[in-house]
C-alpha cells in the first residue's frame, strides 16, 4: 500500500519509518551497475538519429497497446494525479492518459512531449492546453514555475535522466514535488534482474528507447530534490513498477 508523504519535520515517528523504508528500498537498487551497464552497452547518449526514427514507429504502437496497459495503470494514474496540486506539467505525456484525472481534479496541466506525432495528438485532442513539443532534457519552461511536475513511465526512455531531474528541480518552485509512476529494474542477484538485462537490447529498440534496468531513485543525487515516497505499486519479473515522490526543498 502508498505510504503517507510526510515532509521533513513534519512529525518524528512517521519520518523516521519513512526514511528507513526508503533506505532498505534505495539500498536495494544497483544504480552502479545499471549505470555502468548502461553506457557500456550503449554509450551515454546513444544514438539521437536512431531514436528520433524510433519514436515515430513507437507513437503508432504505443498508442494501440495503450487500452491494455491501462487496466494495470489507470488506478495507479488516479492515485498519482490525487498527488497533484497547483501548477502542473505533465513531462513524455504520450497520448495523453494522465491528463483526465488531472482534468477531473480541477489541474489544468502543461504537457511535454518530444515525439512530433504524439505532440500533434495532444494539440488536437486538448486544443486548450499548453502542449511542448520538447524534451525534458530541455524544458521550455521559466524557473520554479511548477508546483507539480507529474511522469508515468518516461524515465524509462528518456535519453539523460540526470538532466531530466536537473530540469524538473529548476521548474519546481520551492516546496514543488515530482511525481512519477515508472517500470524499475530489480536489484542484483534477483532472477528477474537477468530477464531484464538479457532482454534489453532487444526490448529498448523496439520499446522506444525504454530501458528496463534504470530506477529513478539512481538519479536523484546528481540534483538536490529529496525523496519524500518511493513505493513498490506493482511486483512483476519484468515490470515492477514504483511510485514516488521527489521534493524540492526551501518552501
Ligand atoms: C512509455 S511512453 C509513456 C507515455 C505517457 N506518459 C503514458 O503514461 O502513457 C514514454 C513517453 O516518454 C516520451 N519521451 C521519450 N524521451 C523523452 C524525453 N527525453 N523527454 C520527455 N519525454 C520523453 C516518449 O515520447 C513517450 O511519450
Amino acid at each position: 500500500m502508498p505510504i503517507a508523504i510526510v515532509f521533513p519535520g513534519s512529525s518524528t515517528g512517521p519520518e523516521d519509518e519513512l526514511k528507513a523504508r526508503i533506505d532498505q528500498l534505495v539500498r536495494g537498487i544497483p544504480c552502479a551497475s545499471v549505470t555502468a551497464w548502461h553506457e557500456g552497452r550503449f554509450g551515454r547518449t546513444g544514438n539521437a538519429h536512431q531514436r528520433q526514427g524510433m519514436m515515430g514507429y513507437f507513437a503508432s504502437v504505443y498508442s494501440l497497446l495503450a487500452p491494455a496497459f491501462e487496466l494495470v495503470m489507470r488506478p495507479l494514474r488516479e492515485q498519482q494525479s490525487g498527488a497533484a496540486s497547483g501548477q502542473t506539467l505533465v513531462i513524455g505525456a504520450g497520448t495523453g492518459l494522465d491528463v483526465a484525472p488531472l482534468l477531473d481534479r480541477g489541474i489544468t496541466p502543461d504537457l511535454l512531449e518530444p515525439d512530433p506525432t504524439l505532440a500533434a495528438g495532444l494539440r488536437r485532442r486538448y486544443p486548450g492546453l499548453q502542449v511542448w513539443e520538447a524534451a525534458a532534457e530541455d524544458i521550455p519552461a521559466p524557473d520554479e514555475r511548477y508546483d507539480t511536475v507529474l511522469a508515468t513511465l518516461v524515465l524509462c526512455s528518456v535519453s539523460r535522466p540526470r538532466d531530466v531531474l536537473r530540469e524538473v528541480e529548476r521548474v519546481l518552485k520551492p516546496g514543488g514535488r515530482f511525481l512519477f509512476t515508472e517500470h524499475v529494474g530489480h536489484e542484483d542477484g534477483h532472477i528477474g534482474r537477468y530477464l531484464q538485462q538479457g532482454l534489453e537490447p532487444v526490448w529498448r529498440p523496439l520499446a522506444g528507447g525504454c530501458r528496463l534496468t534504470r530506477h529513478p531513485a539512481c538519479y536523484v543525487d546528481a540534483t538536490d530534490l529529496v525523496i519524500d515516497h518511493l513505493e513498490p505499486v506493482r511486483q512483476g519479473l519484468l515490470l515492477p513498477i514504483v511510485q514516488g515522490a521527489f521534493y524540492k526543498a526551501g518552501a
